[in-house]
């Protein structure tokens, strides 16, 4: 359908985690007129779920040269140290920015911010808030200043596609807007600047601690758009993530990482602490080493999860310290305070992405990326704790800049004729989960070419070509999916859907877990969160380098 409505704005930041709400404050206050445009309510990402907190060189004796040491220690060789450098000697400024907008961080007895420790930190530089509920104090102070300040939001809108004019450049995106309110139906929003912060793609796996909402929606658009996407086979999976059984599907409670900071010990079946001797950190070892070892060992043992033992806390430091968590844990019927806790990884954090320079922009000029759906560099082949919401604060000041410096001057608004959204074969709502469950069989955190292989036959198997008998041909030196199969096994999930959510998620689910495979099957080496078992070594010689997708865009 041709969109019914549109609006013109200077910038549409898509989505409303830490990243897009501070890139549209900071927009807003250089006089811009910025649009958020998220897919449920504001508050519904990520950002909302993180606990443990938000890493810095806040400390005491600490420096931003000690974070980038531990960030690319963590990065296994692939960071952008570039990019490492400017996360670390921006976020302690960027993090004070955040506390002078509302965010009400913990303090020591001293007034000082209180900091933690996490996974492959050497230092205490974690701040955090409400003990374990970082993000949601975070959310709480961004989403009120948005408010406060008067910006532009339009909630349930999904994000189709990016609009570009004739040149290539950005010109808008168009949306579906779900219910009722001012702009209902397909629509579109002009601009000249779009930032993608629509966070990550867990949902791509059976058990995530992602909410629902992470359905990789920006990396597929950024795709679809003709946008270079990097290092998407680097899945970060979260060694404590609360275990709820076998098959245990969807969003799962996080343990955070902070209670092994706390000095919580992971033991296994038999009461044992397996990570001494493991890693001069032990529990604290950066986070692929311990899920990893954790893997392992229930490997060995035939466990379905191990245990984090934090009862030596006693009450009231769980109660004071970890609200959040010792609230999830009592309504599974456990108690941390008398009991261990059973654990396992779950899918948690994409550290590659839509790719970016130092200022936030993507290979198509307009186009922006910022928090966990961009690949900026800093997270290399496995993301260090609590460094995610600190590349969301700063990339997104950095993306504000550019942006402002760029915008044209304001003048009365020029019309751009917009084409009809792209629209693809949609998938069936009902393949979400055979993609959830393919993906966690042969592309989770133990990998190998036979699991990926297929994997990606399963994936093929549900794909409907754009066009049909013409699939899409991935550039040179790209990873790009292989063409769809003609003979389709399982056509009861095959047949193009309504347009609507859930079709529009599915699809997009498709799309990313497609890429993911294409990356993971071509790198023949262990490296980071990355773990194929029958290349069980770092190869430095011919893998320290990025896997890069560039698909020309699909149009029907
Ligand atoms: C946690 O609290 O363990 C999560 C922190 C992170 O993912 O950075």
């Amino acid at each position: 359908p041709a969109p019914g409505w549109a609006i013109d704005a200077d910038v549409v930041v898509v989505g409303s985690g830490v990243a897009g709400l501070t890139a549209a404050l900071r927009c807003t206050a250089a006089g811009l007129r910025a649009v958020v445009v998220t897919k449920a309510r504001l508050d519904d990402g990520s950002t909302r779920w993180a606990q443990g907190g938000i890493a810095a060189a806040l400390g005491e004796g600490d420096t931003p040269e000690q974070h980038l040491d531990d960030t690319l220690v963590a990065g296994a060789g692939l960071c952008d140290e570039r990019a490492v450098r400017a996360l670390v000697t921006e976020g302690p400024d960027a993090v004070r920015r955040l506390i002078a907008t509302g965010a009400d961080f913990d303090k020591t007895a001293d007034g000082e911010i209180a900091l933690t420790r996490e996974g492959g930190h050497h230092r205490r530089r974690i701040a955090h808030a409400g003990g374990d509920a970082t993000g949601a104090e975070i959310s709480r102070a961004l989403v009120e200043a948005i408010r406060d300040r008067g910006v532009r939001t339009i909630e349930h809108a999904l994000v189709l596609d990016l609009l570009t004019d004739a040149e290539g450049r950005t010109a808008g995106v168009t949306l579906h807007v779900m219910g009722e309110g001012q702009h209902d139906g397909v629509g579109a929003v002009h601009a000249p600047a779009v930032v993608l912060a629509t966070g990550g793609m867990g949902q791509v796996f059976s058990a995530t601690t992602n909410p629902g909402v992470s359905t990789g929606d920006g990396v597929a658009l950024a795709v679809r758009a003709g946008a270079e996407v990097s290092d998407l086979e680097f899945v970060q999976f979260h060694p404590t993530v609360l275990f709820l059984g076998a098959g245990s599907e969807g969003q799962q409670p996080l343990v955070s990482e902070a209670v092994r900071g706390e000095g919580a010990h992971l033991v296994d079946a038999d009461g044992v602490r397996f990570m001494l001797g493991q890693h001069e950190l032990a529990e604290l070892a950066p986070r692929d080493i311990v899920a990893k070892a954790i893997t392992r060992r229930m490997e060995e043992q035939g466990a379905e999860h191990m245990y984090l033992d934090a009862r030596h806390f006693g009450a009231e430091m769980w109660a004071e310290r970890f609200p959040t968590i010792l609230a999830a844990c009592r309504a599974h019927g456990i108690d941390p305070v008398t009991e261990p806790i059973p654990v396992a990884p779950a899918a948690h954090y994409a550290s590659g992405g839509v790719r970016t320079d130092l200022s936030g922009r993507t290979t198509v000029p307009g186009l922006y990326a910022c928090g966990e759906v961009a690949c900026t560099g800093v997270h290399g082949a496995n993301r260090l704790a609590s460094n995610s919401l600190l590349e969301g604060l700063v990339f997104a000041e950095r993306i504000a800049e550019d942006v402002v410096a760029r915008a044209p001057g304001r003048g009365p608004a020029v019309p751009v004729d917009h084409p009809a959204p792209v629209v693809l074969p949609l998938l069936d709502p009902g393949a979400r989960r055979r993609i959830q469950r393919t993906m966690t069989l042969g592309a989770g955190v133990l990998r190998s070419a036979a699991s990926l292989r297929t994997a990606s036959e399963e994936l093929d198997a549900l794909h409907i070509p754009p066009v049909p008998g013409e699939p899409e041909a991935p550039r040179a030196g790209t990873a790009g999916p292989a063409p769809a199969h003609a003979d389709d096994p399982k056509p009861e999930v095959r047949k193009s859907a309504e347009p609507g959510v859930e079709s529009w998620e599915t699809t997009n689910l498709l799309a990313v877990a497609r890429l993911l495979v294409a990356a993971a099957s071509r790198r023949e080496e262990t490296r980071g969160c990355h773990w194929r078992e029958d290349r069980p070594d770092r190869d430095d010689a011919r893998w320290r380098r990025h896997l890069v997708v560039h698909l020309t865009p699909e149009r029907t």
